[in-house]
């Protein structure tokens, strides 16, 4: 048993969180974004949705536009030096942090770091003075509904958004308060 939590908790140890900074690095993300929408959404959308969706939301192009007119914050998920997934937050004008993207690379889920994601999140919407957080999630999307929901997010909405080509994104909206 001590040994498990042991090894556990060395994995969870080579876990690192860090604020994008420079271009390079948010390139990689670009990258590991279009690796992850390709290999996970197929189930959800269709090939056609995801290439539109990852060139509007998460090309290179979009999050730099993202980060230097919209206020988004990328965060890039190392686990022993690689680069395995990313968040985007975006402070809003009242007391919520958005939390606009949340992913990991398919060989390092189910093994706690998207807990340590999320108690990054609730640290950032602390420092921010926010009182909440919320995210929007397709709602055919129940392993991610089912870790949020783990995580104390209720569904607040559903909402049916057009974003353009024939495509809308039909979500859930789930809403974590923080204490
Ligand atoms: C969403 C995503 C980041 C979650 O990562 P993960 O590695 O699967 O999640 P974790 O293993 O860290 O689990 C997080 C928590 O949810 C729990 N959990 C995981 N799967 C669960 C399930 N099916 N039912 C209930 N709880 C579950 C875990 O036990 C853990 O809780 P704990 O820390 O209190 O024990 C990851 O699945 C992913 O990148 N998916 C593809 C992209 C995506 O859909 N992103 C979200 C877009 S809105």
């Amino acid at each position: 048993m001590l040994c498990v939590l042991r090894c556990f908790m060395e994995k969870i140890m080579a876990v690192e969180i860090k604020k994008v900074k420079y271009l390079p690095e948010l390139r990689k993300v670009a990258e590991l974004a279009d690796e992850i929408w390709h290999e996970y959404f197929p189930c959800i959308i269709t090939e056609a949705q995801i290439d539109y969706m990852v060139e509007k939301f998460q090309s290179l192009d979009a999050m730099c536009r993202q980060v230097e007119e919209q206020g988004y914050e990328y965060l890039a998920v190392y686990d022993d030096e690689d680069l395995c997934g990313y968040i985007g937050i975006k402070p809003e004008k009242d007391d919520r942090l958005f939390l606009s993207k949340l992913y990991l690379r398919s060989d390092k889920r189910g093994k706690g770091i998207a807990s340590l994601m999320l108690d990054r999140v609730a640290e950032e919407a602390e420092a921010l003075g926010k009182n909440s957080v919320y995210l929007t999630v397709n709602k055919h999307n129940d392993q991610a509904i089912a870790v949020y929901e783990k995580r104390g997010f209720e569904v607040s909405e559903l909402v049916v958004t057009d974003i353009g080509s024939g495509f809308v994104m039909d979500d859930f909206v789930m809403t974590l308060k923080l204490e």
